[in-house]
């Protein structure tokens, strides 16, 4: 026994736990708790999160073990899911407001999108916690739980539309609508996330004011498109030059299917008609911004919103590993049989694991049409000088608020600002000129002068231009109505929207 470090008695030099605890500094303090006030649980109401879990089998006097970590799961996922949409809410809200065009809002959007994806990261990971459970234990309280799935969780869905997964890409379910899980209030909550402008819309419209784009400014696209094909011309002549008749099919080859490839890039009909099929689903001016950002990430005004494109890829990614893993699971514990809410469980699950619901799919696709730098047209010195720094509307050098709120920025940006080479100024100026908007769009031209860069908040609600936007690309997204119908019948619609933003506030 001798030496045991478990036998105090037989211990040669006993520990003095006592010792030296009176003159200890991390014993100093109060403790505030006696004193009254707001306690730990109370403040996080852990009396509601922990009586909770409430096992099914313990009802049926036949408690099975494992169904604890089974409602734990699936808990933690619902109240990260919770924070996810909380977090794509305010960015929603940010978007909607208009309040990018303060730069200093657009890190708030980075940083926020970077907590979800940090978020779907540990979301991805967590099934493996549930994985230690064995499918036998599983089968043991599985047919408790029926009709219950997960197919139900509200969160989930309201999460993939306000994302912007697409109706008419889903995968049908038992040739049912998700829709038809949900009554009453949950209902109304799942309606209203259908028509809510989605973050791939807010994204959207964003992306189609990208400075650079303007056809009677620097007009990238076409800058663009002469430099692709003179290089392309280029690379085609020395080919033709080429002694070696194999090196030489091969590389013609490689030319002509350069030039497909951005022949269809090029092609705005073909575009369209991508985006009737869903292969495409961002607007052809918003790919032309989202193309020139990736190409200019350099220049300090693109930094950010590089950054910005890259988290809404890794959304996606996360997205389609979250469905992957689960569907693993899935297959682990129940094989090929059905699920408890009735569809075919793995084979329906594992349709879903696709592009069909990537809702950045185009982001992912520039990487097609990267092309070697020395191609990258050349910036004007007036759009390089504006792109190295922030513009007027930035109030990020002059104010130490958190308002999300821009108002305060807004004042004095009206094309009159005064400062050099203001882009804001430049746009409305290059409008006032050109006889149009900032944007490609006529119908813009008359906000565009009242708000320089940013066409369509004056009146504190979508115009009419970003409604069309805002519901073009739903497709038979139902209920939403085809953007024509839309501008015809604007104000129901705009009441849609308010309740919208009267729920978000
Ligand atoms: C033992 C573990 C699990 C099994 C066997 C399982 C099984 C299934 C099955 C079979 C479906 C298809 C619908 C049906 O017929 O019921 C489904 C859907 C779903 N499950 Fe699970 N699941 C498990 C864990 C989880 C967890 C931890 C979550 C986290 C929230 C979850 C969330 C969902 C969601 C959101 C759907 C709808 C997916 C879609 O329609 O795209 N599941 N699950």
């Amino acid at each position: 026994m001798s030496g045991c470090p478990f036998n105090r008695e037989t211990r040669s030099s006993p520990v003095d736990l006592d010792d030296g605890l009176e003159n200890d500094a991390a014993q100093e303090g109060i403790n505030k708790a006696a004193l009254g006030g707001l306690v730990y649980g109370d403040y996080l109401q852990l009396h509601k999160i922990l009586d909770a879990q409430v096992l099914e089998s313990t009802k049926h006097h036949n408690t099975i073990h494992d169904e604890h970590l089974f409602i734990t799961t699936h808990q933690a996922y619902e109240l990260w899911f919770k924070q996810i949409l909380w977090e794509l809410d305010s960015i929603r809200q940010i978007f909607y407001h208009r309040q990018i065009k303060n730069e200093r809002n657009m890190l708030k959007v980075v940083s926020r999108m970077h907590r979800i994806t940090l978020i779907f990261h540990l979301l991805v990971d967590q099934f493996s916690v549930m994985e230690t459970m064995t499918p036998l234990d599983f089968f043991d309280f599985r047919h408790y739980l029926a009709p219950a799935s997960g197919f139900q969780s509200l969160q989930f869905r309201m999460l993939e539309n306000k994302i912007g997964v697409p109706d008419s890409l889903r995968v049908p379910y038992n040739k049912r609508h998700f829709r038809d899980s949900f009554r009453g209030e949950e209902f109304e909550k799942l309606r209203l996330s259908e028509i809510e402008p989605t973050l791939l819309q807010l994204v959207q419209e964003w992306l189609e004011r990208t400075p650079g784009l303007e056809v009677g400014g620097f007009n990238f696209w076409e800058k663009l498109k002469k430099s692709v094909s003179e290089r392309l011309e280029e690379e085609a002549c020395k080919a033709k030059l080429m002694e070696n008749a194999t090196l030489k099919e091969e590389l013609m080859n490689e030319i002509r299917k350069q030039q497909e490839t951005f022949g269809s890039l090029f092609d705005e009909k073909r575009h369209i008609h991508l985006m009737s099929k869903g292969t495409r689903r961002l607007s052809y001016k918003a790919l032309q911004g989202a193309l020139m950002i990736y190409f200019y990430r350099e220049e300090p005004r693109f930094q950010v919103p590089f950054q910005l494109l890259n988290s809404l890829m890794d959304l996606d990614s996360l997205m389609t590993k979250w469905r992957y893993n689960h569907v693993c699971l899935v297959q682990r514990m129940i094989g090929s049989k059905a699920g408890t809410g009735g569809s075919s469980g793995y084979q329906y699950l594992r349709s879903t694991v696709s592009d069909r619901y990537k809702v950045f799919v185009d982001l992912f696709n520039l990487a097609t049409f990267l092309v070697p730098r020395s191609w990258i047209p050349r910036l004007t010195p007036m759009l390089h000088r504006s792109l190295a720094k922030a513009s007027c509307c930035d109030s990020s050098y002059s104010s130490g608020g958190d308002d999300e709120s821009d108002a305060g920025s807004e004042a004095g940006c009206s094309g009159r600002c005064g400062q050099d080479h203001c882009v804001c100024c430049f746009d409305a100026a290059a409008a006032a000129a050109a006889g149009r908007g900032g944007t490609s769009s006529p119908s813009n031209t008359a906000d565009q002068a009242c708000e320089g860069f940013t066409p369509t908040t004056c009146n504190g609600r979508f115009s009419t231009t970003a409604m069309a936007t805002a519901t073009a690309g739903h497709g038979p997204r139902s209920p939403t109505p085809p953007a024509a119908t839309v501008l015809a019948r604007e104000a129901p619609v705009t009441q849609n929207l308010n309740k919208f933003l009267v729920l978000e506030k």
